[in-house]
């Protein structure tokens, strides 16, 4: 996707689920077909491969579908039901379902590992606690939230709030209650666009009561 291409993309979004019901998956600013290389680096480094795992705002489904490639029972949410009916096409092995993670209908407890690639960023401000209050309740104790979201550091993306630039100081804010902050580390986002957005990749565990 060219930078033209973005601003257009932008000006005429139309809501996650006509996005997800008008265009093709592979041409989406996020997609990405293989594991995001920070979080398979995290999983190969630490030896993890068993547990319940989701794929929050699973979008394409391709994170998940990586995911179900281990040993984890896998399951993706998204808010979007058209992005979840093309999900449910990739595999049988993913438990993928419609979510709306501010108002979250998954159970508590029931996650040992999260996976969020661009959707924390997505919201505002005020927004935030509901987001890290549902991560704590569905996330079992000692269980780990890993973060992708954008930097504050990406000068190519306007600082329209779509998404919104993170900085570190941002993240240790909104989860060191709940959350040991274990790394926030300088990366990037490997999609379609023409260049790599720089994010942060951080990796939270719940603290246990
Ligand atoms: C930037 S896309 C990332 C998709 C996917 N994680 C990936 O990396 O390919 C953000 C996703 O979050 C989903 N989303 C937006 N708001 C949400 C919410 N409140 N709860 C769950 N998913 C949401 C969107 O439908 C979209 O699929």
């Amino acid at each position: 996707m060219t930078e033209k291409e973005l601003e257009n993309f932008k000006e005429t979004f139309p809501g996650w689920d006509d996005y997800y019901k008008k265009t093709k998956v592979e041409v989406m600013p996020w997609y990405e077909k293989n594991l995001d290389h920070d979080l398979e680096n995290e999983i190969k480094t630490n030896n993890y491969n068993v547990g319940n795992f989701l794929d929050l705002g699973t979008g394409p489904g391709t994170q998940a579908l990586q995911l179900s490639k281990y040993d984890f029972n896998v399951t993706g949410t998204d808010i979007s039901q058209s992005a979840i009916n093309t999900a449910k096409k990739l595999s049988n092995d993913v438990n993928f379902l419609v979510d709306d993670i501010l108002d979250s209908k998954l159970v508590d407890k029931k996650f040992d590992f999260i996976f969020d690639r661009g959707i924390f960023h997505i919201f505002d401000v005020s927004q935030r606690p509901q987001y890290v209050k549902q991560i704590t309740r569905i996330l079992n104790d000692d269980g780990i939230l890993f973060l992708k979201c954008m930097s504050v550091v990406e000068k190519n993306l306007a600082d329209d709030g779509m998404p919104h630039k993170l900085s570190k100081q941002e993240i240790i804010d909104s989860f060191d209650v709940n959350f040991d902050i274990e790394k926030i580390i300088d990366s990037e986002f490997r999609g379609t666009l023409e260049f790599y957005p720089k994010s942060w990749f951080a990796v939270l565990k719940k603290k246990s009561n």
